[in-house]
Order: structure tokens, then sequence, then C-alpha cells
């Protein structure tokens, strides 16, 4: 069992909510934990089932969550005070050491949309002025603080952040996220590591087979047993086998998943 250690707001529904465990030192870079908590008086019933979060940052003894709130379990989670308890199960799922041997020897491009922006910090904290972030929302509102996002880079590379919303509401760039990603393709070619919505993945795989790019996606599916046996959290890979993100993940090869069937 953990504890809240605190929680802060980061803007819109975005929440930094830091977990303090008896013990662990826990490696981050892709992998992640399933949460649940209890809700105060008031804020509804609750859920049965944990919920998947990327580990966020971890340090020893203290594992951190970027949480968006989008329904009873992180409405919950994102209530949560200073010494509240918290069931952590994991860390779970292969992380980017594991899968990447090379992983902190070249430069990345790491694609965030929406709440897929949970993974990337410390991704961006191992690889420091070899990570360029592009990170997208639908709109201002949405948006992580950007003194939150600068604080992940030194001043010197600041210039390594780039933010687009959909509607122009927003600090950055007006336009999807991937216009920017695409310029910069044109000037230097580097492998990608995206999370966000199917459709943002799938866009970016056509992406990284035009230009020849290693892709690597962390997927997020809703989950149930988080066993490996109800395969809700499955995606259909391009081999005719399925591919469980509770299991199996979240990290994958992006351009093994059958993305056109995911659409249909
Ligand atoms: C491996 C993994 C890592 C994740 N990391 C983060 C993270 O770092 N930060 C974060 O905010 N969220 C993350 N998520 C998503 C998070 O688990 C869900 O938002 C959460 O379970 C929703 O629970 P809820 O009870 O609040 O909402 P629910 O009532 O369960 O869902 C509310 C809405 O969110 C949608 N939704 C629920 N789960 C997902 C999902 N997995 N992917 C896409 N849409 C979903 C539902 O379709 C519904 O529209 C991750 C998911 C996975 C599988
Ligand atoms: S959640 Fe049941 S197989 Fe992944």
């Amino acid at each position: 069992m953990g504890e809240v250690f605190e929680r802060r707001a980061l803007g819109g529904r975005n929440h930094l909510l830091e977990i303090s465990l008896p013990k662990g030192d826990f490696k981050a870079l892709g992998r992640f934990v399933r949460l649940r908590a209890w809700p105060r008086l008031g804020l509804g019933p609750g859920t049965l089932l944990d919920r998947p979060f990327s580990i966020h940052r971890a340090k020893p003894g203290l594992l951190t969550f970027l949480i968006r709130e989008v329904g009873p379990g992180t409405k919950i989670l994102t209530s949560l005070n200073k010494g509240d308890q918290v069931r952590v199960i994991g860390p779970l799922g292969q992380g980017l050491d594991d899968l990447e041997p090379n992983f902190l020897s070249q430069k990345w491009y790491l694609v965030a949309g929406g709440a897929g922006l949970g993974p990337m910090g410390s991704l961006v904290e191992a690889l420091g002025p070899k990570a360029k972030l592009f990170y997208g929302e639908r709109s201002g509102p949405d948006q992580v603080r950007l003194d939150y996002l600068k604080s992940w880079f030194k001043k010197s590379s600041q210039e390594n952040i780039v933010a687009t919303t959909e509607d122009g509401t927003g600090y950055g760039r007006p336009g999807l996220v991937t216009q920017p990603l695409i310029q910069s393709l044109a000037l230097e070619k580097r492998a990608m590591i995206a999370c966000g919505p199917k459709g943002l993945l799938a866009a970016l795989a056509k992406i990284a087979q035009q230009n020849g790019l290693r892709y690597l996606a962390l997927a997020e599916e809703r989950m149930a047993c988080g066993l490996g046996v109800c395969l809700s959290c499955s995606l259909p890979k391009l081999d005719g086998s399925n591919f469980r993100v509770c299991q199996d993940g979240p990290l994958v090869d992006g351009l093994s998943l059958d993305w056109e069937s995911l659409r249909a």
C-alpha cells in the first residue's frame, strides 16, 4: 500500500500525484502500475477495478504519476490528499531499457497526445538534450502547464519542446502535432517513441514507414483482468496474433500493429 505524498493541479484536468512506498527502487521508462484508491464521501461509489497508469517519474520510495481526470477512477485519484492510502500494483510491463538496449545512446523524437504525456517525464529525464518532445492537445484548457513542462528540460534545451493545440487556443503552435514533427523529420531523421490516442499512433506508423524510422508505441488500452486472460486490452498485430497491452506491453514496435483493422 502506498501513501499520497503530494497532489498538485497542473492545469486543466491534469494532476501530479506523488505516492510514497515503504520500499522499492523502481525504474520508470515506459513501465506502468495499477492504482486503486477509495472515494471520499460525496465522490460517488468508486470503482471495483484498478486503473493502469504510466510511471511518470521514479525515485527510491517515491513514484510520480501524471493523471488526467476522465471518469470515476481518475476522479478519485485526482481528489486525494497527503496521507491518503493508494493500492499500487507493479511496476508492470517491459521498459525501454528492456526492449531497446541502445536507448540512451541515441536521439529520439518523443510524441505525446493528451494524457499520453504521462510516460514522457522519465524518458526526458533519462535522455536530457537527446530528447525532442512533441506534445499535442485538442485545446488550450487541456494542456499541462508550460512551466511544468519546461521544468523537465535544462534551460539550454527548452527549445526541444514543441507544443500544439488543434484549435489554436493554447500555448505553442496551432494544428496537429504531426505537422511540426514532419517538418523536423525533413531536417533530421530520428527514431520515435509515442503515446496517445490510437489515431495519433496510427498516423505516426505511416510517418515512420515513409521515413524508414524505428517507431515504438506505448499502447494505452482499457484493461479488465490485467493478467493477460480476458483479452480486453488486446490489439491486432499484422502477423495475425494479438498484442496484450497488460502482459506484452505497453511498449510495442509500432510497425507490428494492424492499425488499419483498428480503424475499421
Ligand atoms: C498502460 C497504460 C498507461 C496509462 N497511463 C496513463 C497516464 O500516465 N495518465 C493518464 O491520465 N492516463 C493513463 N492511462 C489511461 C487511464 O488508465 C484511464 O484514463 C483510466 O483508467 C480511466 O479510468 P476512469 O475510471 O477515470 O474512467 P473510465 O470511466 O474507465 O473511462 C472514461 C473515459 O476514458 C476512456 N478511457 C478509459 N481508459 C482508457 C485507456 N486506457 N485509453 C484510452 N481511453 C480510455 C473511456 O473510453 C471513457 O471514454 C493509461 C492506460 C494504460 C493502459
Ligand atoms: S486486461 Fe485482460 S488480457 Fe489484458
